[in-house]
């Protein structure tokens, strides 16, 4: 049906029928609103010829807050509206499923967090977000400024061999990447890929796997699930064969895990005293809180659910922070000065002085406001919904039937202008002054004042119009994880060298799968600050 779309005129009429049925029938199945929603009739050309994001925002601007998109018979609805997205993420968020998501993820994730069923998520999430405690993170404080201390020492080194003390070209986005996998792997089942070359099997084995859940992530068409694809084509031979060597990997890292569990480990868990546990990692956690029974194969789902999930979405925002600093130098000198004053020029963070560092802070979510990771949040309805109305382009809602495909844009949350002012400018400032519209209501500013915690301008006080970890119950158990990891990252970045495009910004060609990022690097010429 999509090749016949724009061939010939006689195409197009068959068009306007399949569509006139379509709407007919999905109209029938939804009591009569889904098939009165506006529908985007953007040429398929559109969504191959740029990320489906840009597409959707465009069509978000003419036909309003929610509207249909068709491919033949095939129709997903598109919500540009912070009402609507607290509907279906919060108010009544166990009416939905992750739909296309899970079909891409669960052969990587298997019943991982992510693309977990009700059930599962239910039990898991129980057991998972504990993990994430406040020592926890406290105690990561300490990883996140050992690796990215390793990461700003291998640029000083190249410095040396380059024996130029003038500037350096580097892709800050492939070191980003790097760092991110050293964090996550350490944080969460204590396994340093640092430490390791790019050439070894266990971290080419990562790429690979995040390279294929990023091209099913952009293919229309499941090509994965093909009979006998796995043992045919190629690429499906060695995503099977990449996804062994990280499984038996973590499987070693388990069994290990097991092994070693010490009741004096145990108790110094419970006393909290994380200062003297030399292995603080997650997989630790729930071995020894959870006992040696605890199911093999979910934790090894968990554990590479969370790898992903932490490695190129923290990655992608360290990315677009320093590209979007690079554009705006006043920014970059403000963020500089505070780095200064709180750090000093060879200080150390802290657990302490990171929740100084509010200016930083403010750049990594005002990051996220303008590059949400991932763009889209995906959702299918497990049962007939009513989505509230009230917004740009409809009064009374519409009437959703079961197993309709909705995609949250965030990106076009992040950008309306219905809900903030110069949506497409960078201004980390604008979360320090308290506002409120016709459409969302309660927005209480930010105020800096206020320690690490659970704060920074979020999806509660922003009442959805800002979701850079989602919300309601699925929303990302990293979050406070991933916030301070950037912050640590971006400061001791910003404390020794000055950062600059290597070309024009224009240049940086954007693509997407699951995260936002570019098609050929983050090249930039880094100084050392003298
Ligand atoms: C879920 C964003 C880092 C683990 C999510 C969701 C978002 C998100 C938007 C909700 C997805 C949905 O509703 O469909 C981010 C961003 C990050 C980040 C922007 C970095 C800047 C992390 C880290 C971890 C993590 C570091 C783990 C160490 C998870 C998990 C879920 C999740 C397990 C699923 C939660 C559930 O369904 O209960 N993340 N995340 N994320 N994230 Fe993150």
């Amino acid at each position: 049906i999509s090749c016949k779309i724009t061939s010939t005129e006689e195409s197009k009429s068959q068009r306007t029928l399949l569509d006139n049925a379509s709407n007919l029938l999905t109209d029938v199945l939804s009591g009569g609103r889904l098939g009165s929603m506006p529908t985007a009739e953007g040429a398929i050309s559109d969504l191959f010829s740029r990320p489906l994001f840009f597409a959707l925002y465009d069509w978000f601007l003419e036909h309003g807050s929610v509207y249909k998109l068709a491919f033949g018979p095939k129709a997903f609805v598109v919500v540009s509206d912070a009402i609507v997205a607290k509907h279906i993420l919060r108010e009544n968020a166990f009416s939905y499923d992750k739909g296309v998501l899970a079909d891409i993820l669960e052969p990587i994730m298997g019943k991982g967090l992510i693309p977990a069923d009700l059930e599962t998520w239910k039990q898991r999430r129980k057991v998972v977000a504990p993990g994430f405690h406040a020592l926890f993170l406290e105690a990561m404080v300490r990883t996140f400024t050992d690796c990215s201390d390793r990461t700003m020492s291998k640029f000083e080194k190249l410095f040396e061999n380059d024996n130029s003390d003038i500037e350096i070209e580097l892709d800050l986005e492939a070191e980003f990447s790097s760092l991110a996998l050293d964090i996550i792997g350490l944080g969460v089942f204590n396994y340093d890929f640092g430490s390791f070359t790019k050439e070894s099997p266990v971290i080419k084995a990562v790429y690979g796997t995040l390279f294929e859940a990023e091209h099913r992530s952009t293919f229309y068409i499941p090509y994965w699930k093909l009979p006998f694809a796995r043992w045919i084509v190629p690429r499906q031979k060695k995503f099977h064969s990449d996804l062994a060597v990280i499984n038996n990997c973590l499987d070693e890292l388990i069994k290990n895990a097991k092994e070693t569990r010490q009741e004096t480990d145990v108790e110094k868990l419970q006393q909290r005293d994380y200062a003297n546990l030399k292995d603080a990692s997650l997989l630790r956690f729930f071995v020894d809180m959870r006992g040696a029974d605890v199911n093999d194969r979910q934790l090894r789902d968990d554990l590479m659910t969370m790898l992903i999930a932490g490695h190129e979405t923290t990655a992608a925002v360290l990315t677009w922070a320093v590209f979007l600093l690079s554009q705006n130098p006043s920014k970059l000198k403000k963020a500089q000065e505070e780095v200064d004053s709180v750090l000093g020029r060879g200080g150390k963070i802290t657990v302490d002085n990171l929740k100084k560092l509010e200016y930083i802070k403010l750049i990594v979510v005002e990051s996220l406001r303008l590059y949400p990771q991932p763009p889209l949040l995906i959702r299918r309805s497990l049962k007939p919904d009513k989505l509230p109305g009230g917004y740009k382009g409809d009064k009374n809602g519409y009437s959703i039937p079961t197993g309709t495909d909705i995609f949250i844009s965030v990106y076009n949350l992040h950008r309306s202008p219905y809900y903030w002012d110069r949506p497409n400018e960078f201004e980390p400032e604008r979360f320090l002054i308290p506002y409120k519209n016709d459409s969302v209501e309660g927005w209480a500013g930010f105020d800096p004042s206020r320690s690490l915690g659970a704060m920074y301008p979020n999806e509660i006080i922003s009442d959805f119009a800002f979701l850079p970890f989602g919300g309601g119950p699925r929303k990302c158990v990293g979050d406070q994880f991933a916030l301070m990891e950037s912050i640590v990252a971006l400061s001791m970045l910003l404390q020794k060298f000055d950062v600059e495009l290597r070309g024009s910004a224009d240049a940086v060609e954007i693509v997407t799968g699951a995260t936002i990022h570019t098609k050929n690097g983050l090249w930039c010429k880094i100084k050392r600050r003298i």
